[in-house]
C-alpha cells in the first residue's frame, strides 16, 4: 500500500447520484443479491453505487481489480478486507457516500444529512448519554440541530470503529457536541483509558451534511478527497 503511510487516514467523499450501470458488474454475487432485495429502486441504486465506489477505492490501495476485492464480515457486521492491513469504513446518507481508509488501526466513519427532526429531543433521550443530553440542552436554540448531528455522527463513528454497532450501549459513553469545539471522546463507562486511545475528527463533506471520523491512535493526519463524478 505505497500510497497510504501508516499515520495517515484518507477520507473519500462521493456522490451517489451517478449511473449505477458501471458498478453492477463489480459487485460480488452476495452484494448483487443484497441489492436485489431492496424494494425501492433508489435504495438499490444507492447500495450499488456505494459498494461499487468502495470496491473501486479499495482496489487502488490494494492494486487489484475492483471485483477482486474480498471482504469478510466481523461478528457484529463490520466488513473488512480479507488478509491485509488495510482498514476501512463506509457510511452513506442522502446523496453522499463517505469512505475512510487507513492501515493497521481501527476506523469508523459516519455521515448524516442534516435535517429538521420533530422528535430530536426524544431521539436524544433514548440514544444519548446523560452528559450529552445535558450539553445539548444548554445550547442556544439555533445551535441545537448542529449539536445533535455532531453528537449522532460522533457516536456512530465510535461504535463503527469498535465494530460493535448497537451492541455497544449508546448511553455508556459520551462525545463532545458543542458546535465550533473539537470533536472528542469524553468518557466510556468502566474504561478510563479509552478517550486517550482515539482521534475524532468532524467534517462537512458538503453543505447540509455532517460527518465524523473515529480512528484508533493519537498520531494520525486526515486528508480528504472527492471521488470524481465520472469515476
Ligand atoms: C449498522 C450500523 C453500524 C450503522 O448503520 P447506519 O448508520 O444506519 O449506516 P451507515 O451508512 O453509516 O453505515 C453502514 C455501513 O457500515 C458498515 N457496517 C455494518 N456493520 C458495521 C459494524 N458493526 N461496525 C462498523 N461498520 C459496520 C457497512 O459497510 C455498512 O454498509 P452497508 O449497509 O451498505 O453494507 C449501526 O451503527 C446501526 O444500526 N446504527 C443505527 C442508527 C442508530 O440508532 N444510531 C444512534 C445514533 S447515536
Amino acid at each position: 500500500m505505497p500510497m497510504l503511510p501508516a499515520n495517515t487516514v484518507h477520507v473519500w467523499i462521493g456522490s451517489l447520484k451517478r449511473d449505477y450501470g458501471p458498478f453492477v458488474h463489480m459487485l460480488s454475487p452476495d452484494e448483487q443479491q443484497r441489492a436485489a432485495r431492496f424494494v425501492f429502486e433508489h435504495l438499490r441504486w444507492d447500495y450499488t453505487v456505494a459498494h461499487g465506489l468502495l470496491r473501486q477505492t479499495l482496489s487502488t490501495y490494494l492494486d487489484v481489480k475492483p471485483e477482486a476485492v474480498r471482504f469478510k464480515v466481523g461478528q457484529y457486521g463490520k466488513p473488512r478486507v480479507d488478509s491485509t492491513a488495510l482498514r476501512f469504513n463506509l457510511s452513506h446518507s442522502g446523496e453522499l457516500v463517505v469512505i475512510g481508509v487507513c492501515r493497521d488501526r481501527e476506523i469508523g466513519i459516519d455521515v448524516e444529512r442534516v435535517r429538521a427532526l420533530d422528535d430530536l429531543d426524544l431521539i436524544a433521550k433514548y440514544h444519548f448519554s446523560p452528559r450529552e443530553i445535558a450539553s445539548l440542552n444548554v445550547l442556544p436554540a439555533e445551535q441545537k440541530q448542529a449539536g445533535f448531528f455532531n453528537c449522532w455522527t460522533r457516536k456512530e463513528a465510535y461504535i463503527k470503529a469498535l465494530g460493535l454497532g448497537l451492541a455497544q450501549p449508546l448511553d455508556q459513553f459520551a462525545v463532545s457536541l458543542q458546535p465550533g469545539k473539537p470533536a472528542e471522546l469524553l468518557y466510556v463507562e468502566g474504561k478510563p483509558e479509552e478517550p486517550g486511545r482515539w482521534t475524532f475528527t468532524s467534517f462537512t463533506p458538503e453543505p447540509g451534511y455532517a460527518g465524523a471520523l473515529a480512528v484508533e491512535g493519537k498520531d494520525c493526519t486526515v486528508s480528504f478527497f472527492t471521488v470524481p463524478v465520472n469515476a
